[in-house]
């Protein structure tokens, strides 16, 4: 018997959701069946499904539902979370309205697979920018105890969803021609975001940070276990399709070496480390070395890790090191990072296929 599988929600995750299912040949009845805000026929993945119309039908039989829809009152899984439970179903949410609720595991499979009980009927994924923060924070923390993260992000359009990803291919040609006047439409990205970059995702929190920036600090600290990690986040939206960047500065308790830290991540799972001497470089730069770019995560071999570069020393605390991190934020930041807990929910017995 095969597990039968819902995913409400067809967008930019969703259908990564369909794809990595495929791609890793995920024991379900196929096809999974699709909902979104209204029925119709749709290409997704090279195939063509039947929409539905999200509804209790959506939940019927299912075992595991993916949520891939948009957050808020009328959002995805607080319209229909409980009435998947009811069904019977486990849910795996992408969207953050769980994701704080002390009652509700906030799982990345490599850091914390134990948050997931045999009880656990609803478990949130994190947000696109904290999972490959908090996978490179892990591994350097249980080896030398990392006690502040200054964290700056650079974030492609995709990870807003598939508007604002329309937005930036849209703008790009009226770019081209001129920088004035460049049409947008402010409920999907605040400015034009052809050519520019904006400190502004999500909404402004009473505090001056936005909740992009307070999200990667208070769901570290739950997925990490320890409030006492101190975090200072800047997130910001930059003309990228898709893949975010993150220049992230850490300062540990016990010393950690470069070196040292490239050896870590290089051992930890779900982390690739490009960072050795770049030699032969057009430019006859001796001291050149590689690193991860947008592009990078294009590659077969590269689109489900957390890539990693740049890592030196900060000479100017005592115990600090700087580097720099790249993931595909439609995969591991969301799509690959669900599809692995519904692996892991397998693993463990909490549904049988
Ligand atoms: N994009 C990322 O990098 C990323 C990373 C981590 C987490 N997430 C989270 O993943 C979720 C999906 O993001 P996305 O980027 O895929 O968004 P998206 O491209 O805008 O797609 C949203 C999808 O959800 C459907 N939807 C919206 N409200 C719904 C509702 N009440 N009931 C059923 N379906 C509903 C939409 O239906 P229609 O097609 O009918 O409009 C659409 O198919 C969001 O919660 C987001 O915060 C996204």
């Amino acid at each position: 018997m095969s597990l039968r599988v819902t995913v409400v929600g067809v967008g930019m995750v969703g259908e990564r959701i369909i794809s990595i299912l495929r791609e890793r040949s995920f024991p379900m009845e196929w096809p999974p069946r699709v909902c979104a805000t209204r029925e119709r026929t749709e290409m997704l993945d090279g195939e063509k499904f039947h929409v539905e119309k999200t509804g209790e039908n959506c939940f019927r039989n299912a075992d595991i539902v993916f949520f891939a829809g948009k957050e808020g009152a009328k959002g995805a899984s607080i319209q229909w979370g409980a009435k998947a439970q009811e069904a019977g179903a486990i849910c795996v949410d992408n969207g953050s309205d769980f994701r704080l609720d002390a009652k509700i595991p906030l799982v990345i499979p490599e850091v914390n697979p134990e948050a997931i009980r045999p009880q656990t009927r609803f478990i949130a994924s994190p947000n696109c920018s904290t999972i490959q923060l908090v996978m490179v924070l892990h591994p350097l923390h249980q080896a030398a105890r990392i006690h502040r993260v200054v964290v700056s992000t650079y974030q492609s359009v995709s990870g807003w969803g598939v508007k604002a990803h329309e937005e930036l291919l849209s703008q790009m040609p009226q770019a081209l021609k001129s920088l004035d006047n460049i049409g947008f439409d402010p409920l999907v990205l605040a400015r034009p975001i052809a050519f520019n970059y904006l400190p502004h995702i999500d909404k402004f929190t009473e505090n001056g940070y936005t909740k992009e920036e307070m999200k990667m600090v208070l769901e570290t600290q739950k997925i990490m276990g320890n409030e006492s990690i101190k975090i200072s986040a800047t997130t910001v939206r930059v003309p990228v399709l898709v893949g975010h960047g993150e220049s992230i500065n850490i300062e540990t308790k016990s010393k950690l070496s470069p070196a040292e830290a490239r050896q870590i991540l290089s051992n930890s799972p779900g982390i690739a480390v490009l960072d050795e001497l770049n030699k032969d470089n057009p430019r006859h730069d001796p001291l050149e070395r590689t690193y991860p770019d947008a592009f990078n995560i294009r590659k077969p071999q590269y689109r489900d890790m957390v890539l990693v570069g740049r890592i030196r020393e900060d000479p100017t605390i005592e115990n600090g090191l700087n580097l720099w991190c790249v993931a595909d934020n439609l995969r591991k930041g969301a799509a690959l990072n669900v599809v692995q807990i519904g692996e892991l929910l397998i693993k463990r017995g909490i549904v049988r296929p």
